[in-house]
């Protein structure tokens, strides 16, 4: 056995092991998951703009009237037309004075924390910040401080021994456990310390804060903070991201940000299909509480159902098993009544913290949610009285799968 064999096998045996399925047709609230109907409940596609159609014939223009590659990176020959016109978009949607695209949401966040953190300062990064902001705090020279989850007494006490210049960086809505960061504490203590702000709108954008703005947005804090990062990949359905900022800082990651100076500008059809979805997203922001709407109602309708649901208000609902292959066979239970939710496991979650991450679609109609909750909690206790009526004596997998999450846990965040 080579030693990528060997690495499989031990992911197959820690209950582990990934692969990808096969969705036929476009991402709306049904899809075919390996030739069978069932109901997506684990889309970020939350305003259901993936395939409108409005969104399609975009795409497919600009792909008739520029071609379907940027054909270099921005700074060679890939700004085109398309480009400039989303950046100007999006930085008046976010009411900021500039804005550049990057490839990905994971390239954005790269990028920026990589290209503001100086050498000689600190960045302070959320425990469960995502793992793109995670990677940009490796390659970023500077030391990297985890504060506590959404813990501001960690994050001051941090703060107290640090230098100036000082980099803060966190999700606002949390891709995984759907809640929300302490937004204006955050900003308090860097404008107390003399620190930067970055910001990851990522999951908030178009589904929170007046006409889909966002977290920063509703609370009154878009001119509060340096940049702020989001994707064109989840409710503006394309691919693709952003930082809005000052043109100052703009015109410094135009220069140092190496996601964007190394690699091929983000191609026109999914450029022009965000930007007719955030075009849509403008002139129809009931779709932004139908998805809110649709959140509150899963959220009662799985406690109903006897679920356990952590408190809270957003599009991403977390229901906790912590096993990792429990958290699968629930997910398979699931799947079997035809309702597609994802187990979140390690290295994406904390050792031992396996969920089901259920998402809402603003397309998602209330009786599909109202069973679907039904179909879930129902996967869950049946899953659990299975673990539970199994043999409690722990077999050698079990131990050395406990061993491992310690240590993933251990190495989570830092480099
Ligand atoms: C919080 C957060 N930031 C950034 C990203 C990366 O965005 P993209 O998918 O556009 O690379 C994700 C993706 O899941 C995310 O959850």
């Amino acid at each position: 056995m080579n030693d990528i064999e060997a690495a499989l096998e031990e992911l197959r045996d820690l209950g582990l092991y990934r692969s990808t399925r096969l969705i036929s047709g476009p991402q709306g609230p049904q899809v075919l998951l390996d030739g069978r109907p069932v109901l997506l409940l684990c889309s970020n596609n939350y305003l259901g703009l993936a395939d409108h159609p409005r969104v399609r014939e975009a795409a497919a223009d600009a792909a008739m009237r520029w071609g379907v590659g940027a054909g270099a990176s921005r700074l060679v020959s890939g700004t085109m037309t398309i480009h400039g016109t989303l950046e100007e978009r999006l930085a008046e949607f976010q009411s900021r004075e500039s804005c550049v695209l990057f490839g990905s949401g994971y390239l954005a966040n790269v990028g920026v924390i990589s290209a503001l953190a100086r050498r000689d300062s600190i960045v302070f990064s959320d425990a469960l910040n995502h793992a793109s902001i995670v990677d940009g705090c490796r390659l970023a020279r500077a030391e990297t401080f985890v504060y506590q989850h959404c813990d501001l007494d960690h994050l001051a006490w941090g703060l107290e021994k640090a230098p100036p210049g000082c980099v803060i960086v966190t999700d606002s809505l949390f891709s995984m456990t759907g809640d929300l960061a302490p937004l204006s504490g955050i900003v308090e203590l860097a404008e107390r310390h003399g620190a930067r702000v970055v910001v990851d709108e990522a999951h908030a954008i178009g589904a929170m804060g007046p006409g889909g703005r966002g977290a920063l947005a509703e609370a009154g804090l878009e001119d509060r903070v340096d940049v702020i990062t989001g994707t064109l990949g989840k409710a503006l359905g394309s691919y693709g991201a952003f930082a809005c900022a000052s043109s100052e800082i703009v015109a410094y990651l135009v220069n140092v940000a190496r996601t964007l100076i190394f690699s091929t500008a983000p191609p026109p059809p999914a450029l022009a299909g965000a930007l007719a979805a955030l075009e849509l997203l403008v002139e129809q922001p009931r779709r932004v509480e139908k998805l809110q709407a649709n959140a509150a109602l899963m959220r009662a309708e799985l406690t109903s159902a006897g679920a356990e649901v952590p408190a809270g208000r957003t599009q991403i609902i977390p229901l906790v098993i912590g096993d990792a292959e429990a958290t699968v066979a629930v997910s398979v239970a699931a799947l079997a009544h035809g309702v597609f939710v994802q187990a979140i496991r390690p290295p994406t979650v904390p050792a031992g913290g396996s969920l089901l991450r259920v998402t809402l679609m603003a397309s998602h109609t209330a009786s599909e949610l109202t069973r679907a909750a039904g179909v879930i909690a129902a996967a869950i206790r049946q899953t659990r009285m299975g673990f539970a009526s199994a043999d409690p004596g722990e077999s050698s997998k079990k131990k050395r799968k406990r061993s491992r999450d310690d240590g993933d846990a251990a190495v989570a965040h830092a480099a």
